[in-house]
């Protein structure tokens, strides 16, 4: 069964309310509102994350897209990763043990692609009395087997060539890391992102992807200068998280900032956010009342309510099965609570294939 087919009824009829309230805006996100399973840095639960592996194992769960993390290199190619740093996925510091910064991370943007792909690429790791400690110590074996760090390009012909062999369109949910962080460095990684999807094709609203930032003034900037510039206008989502992430950072009287969140969080806000963009990308947590919500009570609040009613989608993240809240007892449980009960469109998640039975079941 195709994921995008579940609930094709309450789809049509929040459409038509949709429709009524905001007119073509509506019409564009309901368009890509059924629910949707997106493979959250691929298969990462089985495979290590952004691996070009855990993307085709991901691509045969049955996802509706497919997660990109990207980076920018010293010389200016987007690699697939999802932080800015190259520590806790490689072997770094034993290649190249003089190149951390004083902060003691090994940046992407200090290392060309060839250096970079010299690396050997590992499930994620923390340094514990300077031991590498497994984070998720289930998953695949640290070091185990043989991975490397890939393009944008690289990652896009694969998807594209996949989809041509097995018949299908799955999509893309690119997400550009640290726009601010890549700014100060003197690097547009939106604009290099938008460039490259219009090389392979990926142009209008009708393409198949979705641009994902956690930088609200760069998405303005993208949807207001970069898109019309070059020709293109892609669908949008807009991430949130709490302020004490510091997540993003922006220009302020000519001094970098803590970019406060709280302004995404307002639904007074939500009109000038659907300006930009087309859905929100909230972590799960945010769709309940925390104070209220237990193990079997899931109290929802109305971000998702107050997104629809602005014509925007909610895909949030991140389901992991190894890392559940004390409020569920099983990841079908919180697949439940954030599809359903909280009637998010979407889901990011590490254990793809549950995510897809998960809705297969739903729809029965
Ligand atoms: O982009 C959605 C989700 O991936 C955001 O969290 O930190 O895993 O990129 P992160
Ligand atoms: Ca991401």
């Amino acid at each position: 069964m195709n994921v995008r087919s579940l609930a094709v009824g309450s789809a049509i009829a929040a459409l038509m309310v949709a429709t009524s309230l905001v007119g073509s805006k509506a019409v564009m996100a309901q368009a890509m509102g059924d629910k949707i399973i997106v493979a959250h840095r691929g298969a990462s639960g089985y495979l290590p994350e952004h691996t070009l592996e855990s993307k085709a194992l991901a691509y045969q769960m049955g996802v509706a897209y497919l997660e990109q993390d990207l980076a920018m290199t010293r010389d200016d190619q987007l690699v697939v990763v999802h932080d800015h740093y190259l520590d806790r996925v490689t072997d770094v510091a034993d290649k190249f043990p003089n190149r951390a910064r004083a902060d003691g991370r090994y940046y992407v943007i200090d290392f060309t692609l060839d250096e970079i792909k010299s690396l050997n690429f590992t499930e994620g790791f923390n340094l514990e009395y300077g031991q590498r400690v497994q984070v998720y110590p289930k998953r695949f074996p640290m070091f185990g087997s043989t991975f490397k760090i890939h393009t944008f390009a690289e990652e896009i012909e694969f998807i594209q060539g996949l989809n041509a062999t097995m018949g299908r369109d799955i999509g893309l949910y690119v997400e550009t890391k640290a726009p601010w962080f890549h700014k100060q460095e003197g690097k547009d990684i939106s604009k290099a992102t938008l460039e490259v999807l219009r090389q392979y094709g990926y142009t209008t609203k009708d393409s198949n992807v979705i641009f994902q930032t956690f930088d609200f003034p760069d998405l303005k900037y993208v949807k207001t200068e970069l898109m019309p510039a070059l020709g293109m206008d892609l669908k949008t989502v807009i991430l949130l998280t709490d302020n004490e992430s510091k997540e993003t950072y922006e220009l302020v009287d000519g001094k970098w900032q803590p970019y406060d969140f709280n302004y995404l969080l307002d639904p007074q806000n939500f009109a000038e956010i659907a300006q930009y963009a087309d859905g929100m990308g909230p972590a799960y947590k945010m769709l309940f009342d925390l104070e209220q919500t237990k193990r079997g009570h899931i109290v929802v609040n109305d971000l998702v309510k107050n997104a629809h009613a602005h014509g925007m989608v909610v895909h949030p993240y991140t389901i992991r099965k190894d890392a559940l809240p004390d409020y569920v007892s099983n990841v079908d449980e919180l697949f439940q609570a954030v599809l359903i009960d909280a009637d998010a469109d979407g889901v990011f998640t590490d254990f793809p294939d549950l995510g897809v039975a998960f809705l297969q079941r739903a729809a029965k």
